[in-house]
């Protein structure tokens, strides 16, 4: 998805933008461009490819004496990554310029239309559409013809407008695409597609709703909704994060450094929501009543790629803990499956984003047929967490790699304390059986700081005869299928490697087909309840001359007649494994992708936060 930004005060603005892009480049690197006005004229940069290729071009008009400006990262849905197909787009006249995150899906007909009436196109994207639709309508009134345009898209967008005849102002629409403000006394008034953009200057933000339009100028802003075409009062709201959380803090990625923050982002999760002393759990936030939680006889998990893995595990959980059925969905899937949902349904949505188009679109199904919604969300204000009726936020901390790391390993904290809670109420877990579980949780952020440093030596090396290779597999049972499956989807993102992960029992049903002395596959091998069927399933692909790397557990010498290729962890509460067994799998995707000279942080064809279908 792409990332926008927009500024208008007392500052340079061609500094502001680009810093603010820089923290929004992990929504889309395709293209970058901005606009500002100097001197009564629009000026524009646009540049193919990463944002550094953008500011090689602006060169020394860093110092533009400008104050009024939109900057844009591209994520290509609509037109080839080409200069042409860059934003900002403008009209007719190059007077009226947008920058645009989302997908018009209505643009083909509008832009047919727009020709026959003169319009002169010069890029293939949907947005342009948007630049052409407002010119069309303006006349004095620049607030006019943004509403009267927006009302005729369909789809999603998030969009900023600057029209050079008024020049101390800019629109914000969105439908849909997330758009925050920052407002600031001192430094004047900010839009951004995300909170890292504005973290610099501001930690006063406000969030816009769908179908509302923010006019904004260096002293003020108005917000208004499109569809009573009123003026609304919306609080400010103050973000607990700042700008060096979303700087690499010495790392060489911030994937790495998120890696490494992953002990923090355990103990921010459960920190206080845990009493060990009563053995009792406290998540007031999910806002269910007693009466609710006794209604509730079914929970759906829907969620999309890391989060949906992360789901998967929750499953093991609340049915072994908590007794009740739960069924886990791939957003995309869920949202246009016919839902036998109510009230005595709890759907719940994780996403590290809260902005997920697929899960987003997935809980509002829900909550139309009555279930009650919960989020697990990282993101604090998202739109999912304003829709829902409750969320246990994730404390990872703003997440800037694409491939998520602290985000998941905190939505497995979230995720165990919710079954902790739902077995204390549903009277299943015993303060005793709380104590323990919650205390291996507690302790789990501990282990995590212990390993990290030497599992990274440990696998940089094991990775050599590996790094190269064209295919790779990853198994695992029970609790570790997930991790397999999540194991597999680190090293697709990051090393552009063809993965699967594949539970261990299901291997001799297909996949075991693939297996010769080329294959490797990591199997996760802990001493848990079903040790003894992986250690099986591992004999099955050793007999087939697999390349094994096995994940196992310390002490257990066993392994070493199967493989050279052997990482010990420390032996923890069964129920804490998929925490400590993610820890290989993101390291050796890390390992293998740095080895191949992958772009770790930004890996082709990408983005952070996918708020398009
Ligand atoms: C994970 O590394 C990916 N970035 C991606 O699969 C991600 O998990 C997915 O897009 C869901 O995002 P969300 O958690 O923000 O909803």
């Amino acid at each position: 998805m792409c990332g926008i930004v927009g500024y208008c005060g007392p500052k340079r603005v061609v500094p502001v933008l680009l810093e603010s892009l820089r923290r929004l480049e992990y929504r889309g690197y395709d293209s970058a461009g901005i606009v500002y006005l100097e001197n009564g004229k629009l000026v524009k940069h646009r540049a193919k490819g990463k944002l550094a290729k953008l500011e090689a071009i602006i060169g020394d008009a860093i110092i533009a004496d400008s104050h009024i400006g939109l900057g844009h990262t591209r994520w290509a849905t609509h037109g080839a990554p080409t200069t042409e197909n860059a934003h900002p787009h403008s009209d007719c006249t190059g007077e009226l310029v947008v920058v645009h995150n989302g997908i018009i899906e209505n643009y083909h007909s509008l832009r047919d239309e727009l020709k026959t009436k003169g319009h002169t196109f010069t890029s293939e994207t949907d947005t342009e559409v948007l630049a052409h639709l407002i010119e069309e309508y303006l006349e004095n009134d620049l607030v006019a013809a943004v509403k009267k345009a927006v009302k005729r898209l369909e789809g999603s967008f998030a969009a900023g407008i600057l029209w050079a005849k008024q020049p101390d102002t800019l629109i914000a629409v969105r439908n849909q695409s997330p758009l925050v403000l920052g407002v600031s006394d001192d430094l004047g008034t900010f839009l951004a597609s995300d909170i890292p953009a504005l973290l610099p200057y501001t930690r006063d933000v406000i969030f816009l709703e769908d179908m509302e339009m923010a006019v904004v100028t260096a002293t003020e802003h108005r917000i208004y909704s499109l569809e009573t075409d009123t003026e609304i009062d919306r609080e400010v709201q103050k973000i607990d994060w700042n700008a060096s959380m979303s700087e690499k803090a010495g790392y060489r990625h911030f994937m790495l450094k998120e890696i490494y923050e992953q002990p923090q982002a355990i103990t921010n999760t459960v920190s206080g929501r845990i009493d060990l002393e009563h053995g009792t759990v406290n998540l007031p936030e999910i806002n269910l009543s007693n009466a609710d939680l006794k209604k509730i006889d079914r929970i759906v998990i829907v969620a999309c790629g890391t989060s949906w893995h992360a789901a998967l595990v929750a499953k093991y959980w609340i049915e072994k803990y908590a007794g009740i059925s739960v069924e886990v969905d791939i957003a995309s899937e869920f949202r246009y499956r016919r839902l036998l949902l109510n009230e005595h349904s709890l759907t719940i949505a994780v996403s590290q984003s809260g902005e997920t188009a697929d899960t987003l679109a997935g809980i509002r199904s829900a909550k139309k047929l009555g279930s009650k919604i919960l989020t697990i969300c990282n993101v604090v204000g998202s739109t999912m967490t304003r829709e829902a009726d409750g969320t246990i936020y994730t404390h990872a901390g703003p997440e800037i790699g694409v491939a998520s790391t602290k985000a998941f390993i905190s939505q497995l904290a979230a995720l165990l304390l919710l079954t902790l809670y739902l077995g204390q109420e549903k009277k299943t877990l015993p303060p005793g059986e709380i104590r323990s579980l919650g205390k291996s949780l507690i302790d789990s952020a501990g282990m995590v700081e212990d390993i990290l440093p030497r599992l990274q030596e440990e696998i940089k090396e094991l990775i050599e005869p590996f790094y190269d290779a064209r295919d790779f597999l990853f198994v695992g049972r029970g609790l570790n299928f997930p991790i397999a499956l999540e194991g597999a989807l680190k090293l697709k993102e990051i090393s552009y490697i063809h993965a699967e992960g594949y539970a261990s029992g299901e291997f001799k049903h297909g996949p075991l087909a693939l297996i010769d002395r080329n294959m490797p596959v990591v199997a996760l091998v802990p001493k848990d309840a079903v040790y003894q069927k992986s250690i099986s399933n591992v004999e099955e692909i050793k007999a087939r001359q697999g390349r094994l790397i096995l994940i196992g557990t310390a002490g257990d010498d066993s392994l070493s007649s199967l493989t050279d290729n052997i990482i010990y962890l420390p032996e923890v509460d069964e129920i804490i494994n998929p925490i400590i067994y993610t820890l290989p799998a993101q390291l050796l995707s890390y390992e293998i992708a740095t080895r191949r000279g992958c772009d770790v942080d930004q890996p082709r064809n990408l983005a952070k936060c996918v708020t398009v279908e």
